[in-house]
């Protein structure tokens, strides 16, 4: 299922409760949440109290992406904060296997982030435990960069692995998505878009979530 994911990385801080009413009524499925650390990226963003604060506004899934280093450390206290999946990166981890089926053992669901630099068979062993690969289009740290379009082919060629095995990870999409590319990233195979400045960065981010969902639905229509 198609759905839109806004990162309230761009979102105003000062307004977040409203901000997330706002897309939620724009038809976001999921409330993407980008919890950084100044050491894995060059970036500090939010952490557990801000997790603990969009769950008491909104129903929706929160979408927990970890760019921090050492995950193993923050997993359990992002899950009680009130995390429905949480996604770390394949690069901050030394035993990914151990540490997906940890965030499934705390009722979450788990996901796996790949950086641009690093390639899909990184993820091939653990592609049956997790629920999800976000494939990053950007380099993480900071919204509002322009998108990779080499993350396209490799959308494709994940998708390709995860059918061939019959497998049932979903596909996100994370980084410069517009109403531009974001077709191109469904027909590729991605499921689940996620977007800040796209959304949060116009005057309207209800009506610019509406916009985004129309268009990313639009290859399942025609
Ligand atoms: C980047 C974050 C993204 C970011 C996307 O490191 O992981 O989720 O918010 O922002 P846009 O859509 O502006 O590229
Ligand atoms: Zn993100």
């Amino acid at each position: 299922m198609i759905e839109i994911a806004p990162s309230i990385l761009s979102a105003d801080f000062a307004e977040l409760g409203a901000q997330v009413k706002a897309v939620e009524r724009g038809g976001a499925g999921l409330i993407h949440i980008d919890v950084m650390d100044g050491h894995f990226v060059p970036n500090i963003t939010m952490g557990p109290l801000v997790i603990e604060a969009v769950r008491r506004v909104t129903s929706l899934p929160l979408d927990c992406h970890l760019m921090i280093a050492d995950p193993d450390r923050y997993i359990g206290e992002i899950a009680r904060a009130g995390a429905t999946m949480i996604s770390v990166h394949s690069e901050a981890v030394r035993h990914i296997h151990r540490t997906l089926t940890a965030i499934r053992e705390l009722g979450c669901r788990p996901g796996v982030a790949l950086n641009p630099g690093t390639p899909v068979v990184a993820v091939e062993e653990v592609l049956s435990i997790v629920d999800y690969v976000l494939v990053m289009s950007v380099n993480p740290g900071f919204g509002g960069q322009s998108f990779i379009s080499a993350a396209l082919d490799k959308i494709s060629r994940l998708r390709g692995m995860i059918d061939s095995r019959g497998l049932k990870a979903h596909i996100e999409v994370d980084g410069g998505i517009v109403l531009q590319n974001v077709c191109e990233a469904v027909r590729r195979g991605a499921e689940w878009l996620v977007a800040g400045s796209s959304v949060f960065g116009k005057e309207d981010p209800e009506e610019a979530t509406r916009q985004l969902r129309l268009k990313a639905l639009e290859p399942l229509t025609v």
